[in-house]
């Protein structure tokens, strides 16, 4: 394909750093405008009519939205979950879909860590404890925590991020790993630092025998709602559940019930069915849970090289190359 000069018209639905939002200006007509923010909805929507390429995250583009955009080519998604995109009409009508795999994987298994961590040690529940002057004479065994090294670690999900908490586990707190995925992953030759520290497990036996459960899901088809009330039912009594991939692999309906009811101990999440978490939300206050408002990548380095590869995937489309990060499965 020839690449292409020409300046072309781009809408840009989420905030972007200031230098890459000068890159796409420098080549292209950009639109700025936020869905989100009532104000700018009409201008989002009056620029749909004629872009060719969007870049932003966060915000359903669906079957409707995007008949409203006929000239669209190519979306970068400033994320590396592609769930809010109608990956169908997406193909069906041939634009390219791009992301950012790769440079949160590192960040995002921090996160889910610092979940692990905290719902174990109850670090939160702890730290407003001294925060609220309740810390008058030495905690006793009602506020102790679990131990996390050592622990049996159970990943849904074996991605990058996922493999890179199975680091953080196996090589670092010297936990047995456990994974579950659609295929058994050939440590030797992909993860070689893992080989012999993690093993592919059916679903059941790794609910069975995990201390700690943690979720590194995307959204599709097959893991939507993979969390019910018979998974549940099958984990330890006492085991821990942490979701850091999307909220809606779980059934937030059967998770309240095993933290109420069951055996769970206690659940991190960083993810929610919908978001931000609805207030009148039984998650938002549930005395076992610790709940964070989907930070999983939100650091300043990593939300940076978000936007860097975002913006040089659009440009790369647009200008008619391939880009560096298309989402697997994507027009090309
Ligand atoms: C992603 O990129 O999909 C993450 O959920 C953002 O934190």
């Amino acid at each position: 394909m020839p690449v292409s000069t020409e300046r072309k018209k781009i809408l840009v639905f989420r905030e972007l750093p200031p230098d890459q939002l000068a890159r796409l200006q420098a080549r292209h007509d950009v639109t700025l405008a936020n869905p989100r923010l009532a104000e700018q909805l009409p201008a989002f929507q009056a620029a749909l009519a004629t872009v060719e390429g969007m870049i932003g995250s966060s915000y359903p583009v669906d079957d409707a939205l995007l008949a409203r955009a006929p000239q669209l080519k190519v979306i970068s998604s400033v994320s590396v979950g592609v769930d809010n995109y109608a990956l169908d009409a997406l193909a069906a009508r041939g634009i390219m879909l791009c992301h950012t795999p790769g440079v949160l994987t590192e960040t995002t298994a921090d996160t889910i860590f610092s979940l692990i961590m905290a719902t174990s040690r109850r670090i939160v529940e702890l730290a407003s404890l001294v925060r609220e002057g309740r810390w008058t004479r030495n905690i006793g065994e009602d506020l102790f925590g679990r131990d996390v090294h050592g622990k049996t670690l159970g990943l849904l999900g074996f991605g990058r991020i996922g493999q890179a908490v199975a680091r953080r586990g196996a090589l670092g707190f010297g936990m047995p790993v456990l994974y579950h995925s659609r295929r058994p992953v050939d440590l030797a030759s992909q993860a070689p630092d893992l080989a012999g520290k993690a093993a592919h497990t059916p679903l059941d036996e790794l609910l069975q025998r995990a201390d700690i459960v943690a979720a590194v899901l995307p959204l599709s088809r097959e893991t939507r709602g993979l969390m019910g009330e018979r998974e549940f039912g099958l984990m330890k009594p006492g085991a821990i559940f942490v979701n850091g991939g999307r909220g809606a692999t779980v059934r937030e309906g059967a998770l309240l019930d095993a933290l109420n009811t069951g055996g769970l101990r206690a659940a991190g999440l960083d993810v929610f069915a919908t978001e931000p978490l609805p207030m009148n939300s039984p998650l938002r206050l549930h005395p076992k849970v610790t709940a964070l408002p989907h930070i999983g990548s939100a650091t300043f380095e990593t939300r940076h090289a978000m936007a860097v590869l975002a913006t040089t995937n659009l440009l790369q489309a647009l200008a008619g190359e391939r880009p560096t990060a298309l989402f697997e499965g994507s027009a090309s």
